[in-house]
């Protein structure tokens, strides 16, 4: 089967068939096809599309490039949860102990921030000693003894996706659904999970600008998910201003964990209410949204939420101090308010503008081989329809020196708008998708 071959027929617009995708796949993983051919596959599938059975099989091909993980030893609904990426999204680091702590197993890998959006893996690592390499071995062990493990993505899982990503990332292939759908769920699926709860964000802050191409990347998702045995449903979630009052990732830990102590700010918490609601359900351990999010409030209430995560941290060799006295988190050198030049109600956040600030400052990376500096970023961020006096803080700056303060300061004015009319706060959860 000579590439060539199967990428004109996909330039005519035919189906490829299954062995002509895993062809692909394999040509990607064990550099049979050079560059250009994968490339030019990819301009082919970003033009002609896949139809559900194409990106079925495209996922199952990517998924099974490396190493499948088994936890079918791991007793009970293994359950993980993937958000497409937004700015200030830190919710697996409160969700994730929220839901083990109700009884059900979630092994999570996850990624690095890359461009706007953060990464869960580069908030966890904020915390001192906080390892995410585990080998697939201890990721394992981790999960049937303390029923959760967050790390990040090792070479032996879906290896076919770094390659086909980085070729992504520098053809204009990015954003292209069945494109997409195999490069999250190939990734999600060789975890051994059993089920999937996605979070797809749509709006300035998030990779899906409008609400209906959230849903064509949600209902193509859940499909494909589907497809390979999974229970998967998504959540359109909206982005236009940060999630939460942080973005940053020190202080966004600091935030997961006033969260688990009951004190987390309200959008927050609506979205991570939500999500593990539909884990509990998808787990087996609740009937209703009702019963699961009563049974999260109690482990956020009793503590037991806090404890998990103490113990995940433990388990992979962070300080467990910084969970309890956050201030051991690393900290920035200058702490300044972003003052609202007027009295009035804070009308829009642009979650866009606050990611460049935080960017500016050193929080993430514009490249894969940034280094980023965890302590910095913004806090204290007012959100859409909170009321403010003239020369209140709209935000708190975390900095490491003097420049980059003055810069973003200047960026992040710019992301605050106050007018003098009331406005009613924007609703966050969109819609579910089953
Ligand atoms: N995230 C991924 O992992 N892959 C994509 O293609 C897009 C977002």
């Amino acid at each position: 089967m000579f590439p060539q071959h199967i990428i004109a027929r996909k330039r005519d617009g035919h189906a490829l068939t299954r062995d002509e995708i895993q062809a692909f796949v394999r040509g990607a993983t064990d550099g049979s096809w050079a560059d250009y051919q994968l490339s030019a596959l990819l301009m082919a599938i970003f033009l002609r599309g896949m139809t559900p059975e194409e990106t079925a099989h495209y996922t199952d091909a990517m998924m099974r490039s490396g190493i499948v993980a088994d936890l079918s030893s791991v007793p009970g609904i293994k359950v993980d949860k993937h958000s497409t990426g937004g700015v200030g999204d830190k919710v697996s680091i409160l969700l994730a102990p929220m839901v083990v702590a109700c009884g059900v197993p979630v092994p999570m890998i996850s990624g690095r921030g890359l461009g706007h959006s953060g990464g869960t893996l580069d908030k966890l690592e904020s915390i001192p000693g906080f390892r995410t390499d585990l080998s697939l071995d201890a990721y394992r062990a981790q999960v049937a003894r303390i029923g959760c493990a967050l790390i990040g993505q090792t070479k032996d899982l879906a290896p076919s996706d770094k390659k086909l990503y980085a070729l992504r990332d520098v053809t204009a292939t990015v954003e292209c659904i069945p494109l997409i759908c195999g490069s999250i769920l190939s990734k999600k699926l060789a975890e051994g999970i059993d089920a999937l709860v996605l979070d797809v964000k749509f709006g300035r802050g998030a990779f899906m600008k409008t609400k209906a191409e959230a849903r064509k990347l949600a209902e193509a998702l859940v499909a494909v998910g589907k497809a390979g045995g999974k229970q998967v449903r998504a959540l359109l979630t909206a982005m236009d201003q940060p999630l939460g009052r942080t973005v940053g990732n020190a202080l966004e830990v600091a935030e997961s964990i006033a969260c688990l102590r009951g004190d987390g700010p309200a959008d927050l918490m609506e979205v991570t209410y939500a999500l593990g609601a539909h884990m509990l359900i998808l787990g087996g351990v609740a009937k209703t949204e009702a019963e699961a999010k009563t049974k999260l409030h109690r482990v956020v209430a009793d503590g037991s939420a806090l404890d998990k995560l103490r113990e995940i941290v433990a388990a992979q060799g962070g300080d467990v101090r910084a969970i309890d006295n956050p201030s051991r988190l690393p900290q920035a050198k200058f702490q300044t308010p972003l003052p609202s030049p007027r009295a009035g109600f804070v009308r829009d956040v642009d979650a866009m503008g606050v990611a460049l600030g935080a960017l500016r400052l050193g929080a993430g990376r514009a490249r894969a081989d940034d280094k980023i500096d965890p302590a910095v970023g913004v806090s204290g961020i007012t959100k859409i329809g909170e009321r403010v006096a003239a020369g209140a803080p709209l935000c708190v700056i975390h900095a490491s020196d003097e420049k980059s303060l003055a810069e973003a300061k200047a960026m992040l004015a710019g992301a605050f708008l106050v007018g003098e009319s009331p406005v009613v706060a924007p609703s966050l959860i969109a819609e579910t998708i089953a």
